[in-house]
């Protein structure tokens, strides 16, 4: 079995920073076309585009329909067919789980709005495109959601955000249920990844580090190893894959 990905065209939702840009390149290193996206950070955007070669960048919030579906578009007429999505955008606010009043609204909607239903716009308007592709290869095309231990575990930085990636996961195993044989749906679960979100977050690095049977937080790379195994595991579907170092054992 080959695991090149050449001729293949990769959608890697917000891949300006974090796991997302280390998911692009490592697609890219395979041979994948990969469009890179983001709501607002188009410079670093278009720096990691210029820096894969055959890279494009499309600026669009994935929690506004329109927009997730314009960026889907953009991706296949681009590039003439859409293999991979990687659903990776996502966002927090941080408040530790007990203060229920800091818990409004708007941190729902906020958090829901781009992990939740951005991640179904995305992956609903791919849907078409990805089933055309899938005809002329092996495994069929793929999604994987980037989801979290948060969504495993009642841990994370909030409720909000935990209960999104819970839903994030059940939505998972659901789509892989009804769109198969061309579609696997797939996703990550990590626990602390050294990237710009976790940048302040000594008190839990420390924590990770002394509790996880791993002993260590995950680079961003490690993640995007794992997610480039489930685009090649063409016997798997429906699976949420941990890269927590362990820390779910404990
Ligand atoms: N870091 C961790 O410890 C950790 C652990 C578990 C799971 N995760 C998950 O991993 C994913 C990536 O996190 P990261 O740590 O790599 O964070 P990051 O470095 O902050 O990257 C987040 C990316 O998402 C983009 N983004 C945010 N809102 C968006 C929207 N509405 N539409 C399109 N793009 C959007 C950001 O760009 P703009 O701000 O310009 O839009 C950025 O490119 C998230 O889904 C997160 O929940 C992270």
């Amino acid at each position: 079995m080959s695991t090149r990905l050449d001729g293949k065209v990769a959608l890697v939702t917000g891949s300006s920073s974090g796991i997302g840009a280390a998911t692009a390149r490592a697609l890219s290193r395979k041979g994948a076309t990969v469009v890179l996206n983001s709501s607002s950070s188009a410079p670093a955007g278009q720096a990691l585009a210029a820096e894969l070669g055959d890279a494009t960048y499309v600026m669009a919030d994935i929690s506004d329909e329109t927009q997730a579906r314009e960026l889907v578009e953009a991706s296949a007429r681009r590039n003439g067919r859409l293999d991979i999505l990687v659903n990776n955008a996502g966002v927090t606010v941080k408040i530790p789980h007990r203060e229920i009043d800091e818990v409004t609204g708007a941190v729902w909607a906020k958090i829901l709005g781009v992990n939740l239903l951005g991640t179904w716009n995305v992956t609903a308007a791919a849907i078409p495109y990805l089933r055309a592709a899938a005809r002329d290869q092996q495994g069929g095309s793929v999604v994987v959601n980037v989801s979290s231990l948060a969504g495993i575990r009642p841990t994370g930085s909030s409720i909000p955000y935990g209960v999104s990636k819970a839903a994030v996961n059940h939505m998972t195993l659901m789509l892989a249920n009804v769109l198969g044989p061309e579609i696997r749906v797939n996703a990550v679960a990590p626990g602390l990844v050294d990237t710009p979100w976790t940048a302040g977050w000594d008190d839990e690095r420390s924590l990770v580090h002394s509790r996880a049977p791993l002993k260590s937080s995950a680079q961003p790379e490690d993640v995007a190893e794992v997610i480039v195994g489930l685009v090649h595991s063409y016997q798997v579907t429906g699976e949420v894959v941990m890269v927590d170092g362990g820390l779910h054992l404990r």
